[in-house]
């Protein structure tokens, strides 16, 4: 057993093609004015159709551990956090792995929708810190343009695709979690994508659950690192909606810290949004290392899970 988990390094793949809101189809029957004071979106990425969830998810976590210096043969388990796979079976990890080069890599997807991020670096630190594993790939890529009904302006507006990626390994001082996870399967009809068909989504019945559940689950996340919300200096929520997102700073008194708000140009992109984020802030020096982030996912199923990082 190691003592700790640490991310390394991030990487993110945004699709080339941008969508602003006045691109939508006009069947949509939609307007720039609605959706930038519903949600804070102004466009979103849309992949094209040589983009898949396993390349983008490949192409993430190539450029997360080419940034840390590592050889993808020295992989040793990758996690793929999805809900957009166009295959029941199987799932995308085993591809990335491949696709990676990481040849001995155990591979698994998972699907825990807008929280699989967090469900994933929570797994991969558990799994560095029991030994199983010494470098663990953690993604989150959704092509969710796939799966959406471009008639229905209550959920088309909001989604984008992209993929992020974080690199997992030892360290001396725990800087992943502790996690605070949860779920409410009484809400599964909130968020579906049923056989066969597109996604559903009861927007208000989602918002109203956010706004005055959040608050509570970003505490206790703050209490299991040993620190209150005034010590972060990022929140990084799942970036479902600003409203969501600028409700939840407010609530939690996190006064110090930067909050994400990738969904200005990003859109919902579930799994990958947190990652993306990340891997953004990081990038343009919103994020220092060292940084104490809280990170805080929360989706279909209903499936949450919030925990705090230390930034690399
Ligand atoms: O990642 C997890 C999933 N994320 C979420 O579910 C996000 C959480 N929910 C939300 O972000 C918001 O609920 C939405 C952005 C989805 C919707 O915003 P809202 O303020 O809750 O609007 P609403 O659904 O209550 O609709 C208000 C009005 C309705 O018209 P009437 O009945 O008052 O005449 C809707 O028909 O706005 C209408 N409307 C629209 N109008 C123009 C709904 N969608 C649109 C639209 N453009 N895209």
């Amino acid at each position: 057993m190691t003592s700790g988990a640490r991310i390394v390094a991030f990487g993110e793949h945004r699709p080339p093609r941008v969508v602003g809101n006045d691109d939508l189809p006009a069947a949509l029957g939609t307007d720039d004015a609605w959706i930038q004071s519903r949600t804070g979106i102004r466009s979103r990425r849309i992949a094209g159709p040589d983009e898949s969830v396993v390349s983008m998810s490949a192409d993430a976590a190539g450029k997360a551990l080419a940034g840390a210096g590592i050889d993808p043969a020295d992989v040793d388990l990758v996690l793929l956090a999805t809900c957009s796979m166009p295959t029941q079976v199987p799932g995308g990890a085993a591809q990335v792995a491949s696709a990676l080069g990481a040849r001995s890599a155990g591979a698994f997807d998972i699907n825990a929708a807008c929280a699989g991020f967090c469900y994933g670096l929570s797994a991969a630190a558990d799994a560095v810190r029991a030994g199983t594993a010494r470098t663990v790939v953690v993604v989150g890529s959704e092509k969710l343009s796939d799966w959406m009904d471009w008639t229905d302006r209550r959920s088309a507006i909001l989604f984008g695709d992209g993929a992020g990626a974080a690199v997992v390994q030892a360290a001396s001082k725990p800087s992943i979690g502790p996690v605070v996870w949860g779920s409410d399967g009484t809400l599964s009809s909130l968020i579906d994508i049923p056989a066969g068909g597109k996604l559903n989504l009861d927007g208000p019945a989602v918002f109203r659950w956010a706004t005055t559940s959040l608050g509570d689950i970003a505490r206790r996340a703050c209490t299991a690192a040993g620190i209150t919300p005034a010590d972060l200096d990022l929140v990084v929520p799942h970036q479902a909606n600003l409203r969501i997102i600028t409700a939840l700073a407010r609530s939690l008194g996190a006064t110090n810290a930067v909050v994400a708000d990738d969904i200005v140009d990003t859109g919902n992109t579930s799994a990958a949004s947190i990652p993306l984020a990340l891997a953004r802030m990081t990038a343009d020096g919103r994020a220092r290392p060292g940084d104490r982030a809280l990170l805080l996912g929360f989706g279909a199923g209903m499936t949450w899970a919030g925990l705090v990082i230390e930034v690399p």
